[in-house]
């Protein structure tokens, strides 16, 4: 969600709205372990896409990923990042298909199959949605550390929003970590550092 990802991302004072008691790390935890790279980052997944397809990692090996966790009812956040993933994809031309971005739903009990397909379709035409089951989700969101809880807003049940942590994660063509961006970083500034690891020699 927009206000703990932004607090998180660019480091203002403000503790986090929410303490996730569904989380078994808070999110000050995940970040300093993503932050000073105190644990492997990613992970074998086994999920479901946004065609209904089931996909693992495997699939998309021989490509970088951009891997990005978030929830399509996201009000601000994931729209902005997802739109500069796709401006970044779009600036590589035609090195953009070796590169294979991947949304990842922190929400699959909204974010069925369906709802992603409509979703993703709003960004890239490569890119994929991947929604599964929540013990899925959470295994896959706790491997790349990325922390997310659900935060009622209201009395009914579909009343939540989902506060997390908000990074575009580049994997290399093995499904290894390489590092982060973080929230806000341009197309240009992604597309500055993806290019020189296109142009290394596949191994
Ligand atoms: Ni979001």
């Amino acid at each position: 969600m927009l206000r703990l990802a932004c607090w998180l991302g660019l480091g203002l004072a403000l503790a986090p709205a929410c303490t996730g008691a569904a989380a078994a790390r808070s999110a000050a935890e995940t970040m300093d372990i993503l932050m000073w790279n105190r644990e492997p980052v990613g992970g074998p997944f086994a999920l479901t896409d946004h065609t209904g397809k089931p996909r693992t990692d495997r699939d998309f090996r021989g490509a970088l990923m951009l891997v990005y966790f978030g929830f399509t009812y996201c009000p601000d956040v994931c729209p902005t990042d997802l739109m500069a993933m796709t401006q970044a994809l779009d600036l590589l031309g035609a090195d953009a298909d070796k590169v294979q971005p991947l949304f990842i739903t922190l929400d699959p009990e909204r974010d069925t199959a369906e709802h992603l397909a409509d979703y993703v379709t709003l960004f890239h035409p490569r890119l994929v949605g991947l929604t599964g089951r929540l013990d899925a989700i959470q295994e896959v969101a706790d491997a790349y550390k990325v922390y997310f809880a659900k935060v009622a807003t209201g009395k009914g049940t579909d009343d939540y929003t989902v506060d997390h942590t908000a990074y575009i994660y580049l994997m290399d063509r093995d499904g290894k970590y390489l590092g982060f961006f973080p929230p806000g970083t341009s197309a240009e500034r992604m597309v500055d550092i993806i290019r020189p690891r296109l142009a290394m020699p596949q191994r």
